[in-house]
């Protein structure tokens, strides 16, 4: 098939990748022009682990381009997935002007039939609104070419997003018409037979209306939020009764219909897409009539995790003013270099406004951390064990397997004063009690004996 996709960010250029390799002939079109060049040249914005691999294979082989024009994009095009950005605007609603810009160009460059497929997460009803762009732009110019519109949300995961494209759980098309749905899927097809050395990977297809598929993505995200929020409230009961999280977590965990995935606490979700898409769906409810409470409490225990980690800093080092404390990790998760809504963002910015000295270490995200808040004054490192000599304390906020492999004595022998405060409950700590250090983590006893309630430490911060 000739394929476009329009907008080539983290998921428009994975989607593109994995496109070619199923045999396609895919191009890819972005407004930035420095990207297109970039791509062109086959190099890869951005980290995700095998995209380079696969943008190379896809450009030598001849399937894979680039370009900054929408003629070129969607000329002969028949399918065009729509992966353009959907930023969050205050009072929580996605921005969509860029999802209406490409059904006004689809409307007006359009060479023969076209299906119009959403891949940015957007909320319910934009299907129906994008349709009547179009019939719009079409009557205006003369257009006559069928152009229709098609949910098909994306699931990947920053940092695995290349395999959980190749090997989706499953895929979800919408359309108002059963068979430009079935059209979408034939898209897919080589994924599901197999094809080169890709084998075949015959995951649940759901069919269904164009709403119904923008509701089940909204709804996933809004519920693996809701997911991580649960546990991270259940790790604050466990630490007043002296409970260990991540047992109560294996024990939840082993009934099927819970699941032990997304339940482990810590500094709470971050990125791309929770944040705004909890938030989008508070909006999208609201908007046509309902109060969606859990979720606005799932946001609040989120950011609640933040404040309560700080609260442990407090209680260990008393005032952070004047103090030296070192962030363990920036992305906010393993496997990527991006920042955004990143936990250990938002600690920088609070401990620099409370007069600390902040030092970050992460494995490969330093560029970006120095463009985002090296105005703040934030040192930063890519040597943990550099980041940690001489500091105050220390906070874990990436689980990276280069902050996983640090030793008691990495710490105990770098750190000034020995105070870690885990926010991943990376460390077993009765290991990291025993090594002398002043060890907190999210939810689990501290490794010594669990002192009697008369002799437990006030659960509350001790700021002055
Ligand atoms: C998320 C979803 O997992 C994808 O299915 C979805 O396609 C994607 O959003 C999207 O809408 O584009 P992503 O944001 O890449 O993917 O990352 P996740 O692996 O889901 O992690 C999100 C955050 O939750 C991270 O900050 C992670 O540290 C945190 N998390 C995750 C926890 O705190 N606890 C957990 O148990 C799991």
């Amino acid at each position: 098939m000739r394929v476009a996709v329009i907008g080539v960010g983290h998921v428009g250029l994975v989607t593109a990748a994995c496109l070619a390799r199923w045999g396609h002939d895919v191009i890819g079109m972005d407004d930035d022009e420095a990207k297109v060049e970039s791509l062109t040249a086959g190099n890869v914005p951005f980290y995700e682990p095998g995209l380079q691999e696969l943008v190379t294979e896809g450009v030598d082989g001849g399937r894979l381009r680039f370009t900054g024009s929408r003629t070129e994009a969607l000329d002969g095009t028949e399918i065009a997935f729509v992966c353009v950005g959907t930023p969050g605007l205050p009072g929580g609603a996605p921005n969509l002007a860029y999802v209406e810009q490409v059904g006004v160009e689809a409307a007006q460059y359009a060479t023969g039939d076209l299906i119009l497929v959403e891949k940015s997460t957007v909320p319910a009803n934009t299907g129906v609104r994008l349709r009547q762009v179009i019939q719009r732009e079409q009557a205006r110019h003369g257009a006559t070419h069928t152009i229709s519109v098609a949910s098909n949300p994306e699931f990947l995961k920053e940092g695995s997003a290349v395999h959980d494209t190749l090997y989706p759980d499953r895929l979800v098309i919408g359309a108002a018409i059963p068979s430009v749905a079935e059209r979408v899927r034939d898209a897919y097809q080589p994924m599901l037979d197999g094809i080169g050395d890709h084998p075949a990977h015959d995951c649940p297809v759901v069919l269904t209306d164009l709403q119904t598929a923008e509701l089940i993505k909204h709804a996933s995200n809004a519920f693996l939020a809701t997911k991580i929020s649960f546990i991270n409230a259940v790790a604050r009961v466990c630490d007043l009764v002296g409970a260990d999280v991540s047992a109560v977590a294996d024990g939840m965990g082993l009934d099927q219909r819970i699941g032990r995935q997304f339940l482990y606490p810590g500094l709470g979700y971050g990125g791309s897409c929770f944040p705004k898409d909890v938030d989008a769906f508070v909006h999208l409810a609201s908007s046509v009539g309902y109060d969606f409470k859990l979720l606005e409490e799932v946001r609040a225990i989120n950011v609640g995790m933040r404040d309560h980690v700080l609260d442990l800093l407090r209680q260990e080092l008393w005032h952070v003013e004047g103090k030296v404390v070192t962030l363990l990790g920036a992305a906010f998760k393993p496997g990527t270099d991006d920042l955004r809504e990143a936990p250990a963002i938002h600690l920088a910015r609070a401990l620099v406004a409370a007069g600390a000295t902040v030092r970050i270490y992460d494995p490969v995200a330093i560029p970006n951390v120095d463009k985002l808040v090296g105005d703040l004054g934030v040192v930063t490192f890519t040597d943990p064990i550099e980041a940690l000599r001489d500091a105050h304390a220390t906070i874990i906020c990436t689980e990276w397997p280069q902050v996983r492999a640090l030793t008691p004595a990495d710490f105990s022998g770098s750190l000034g004063y020995p105070i870690v405060i885990d926010g991943r409950n990376v460390f077993d700590p009765a290991t990291m009690v025993a090594a002398g250090l002043h060890y907190h983590s999210i939810g689990r006893p501290r490794g010594g004996p669990i002192p009697d309630a008369a002799d437990a430490p006030a659960a509350t911060t001790t700021m002055p």
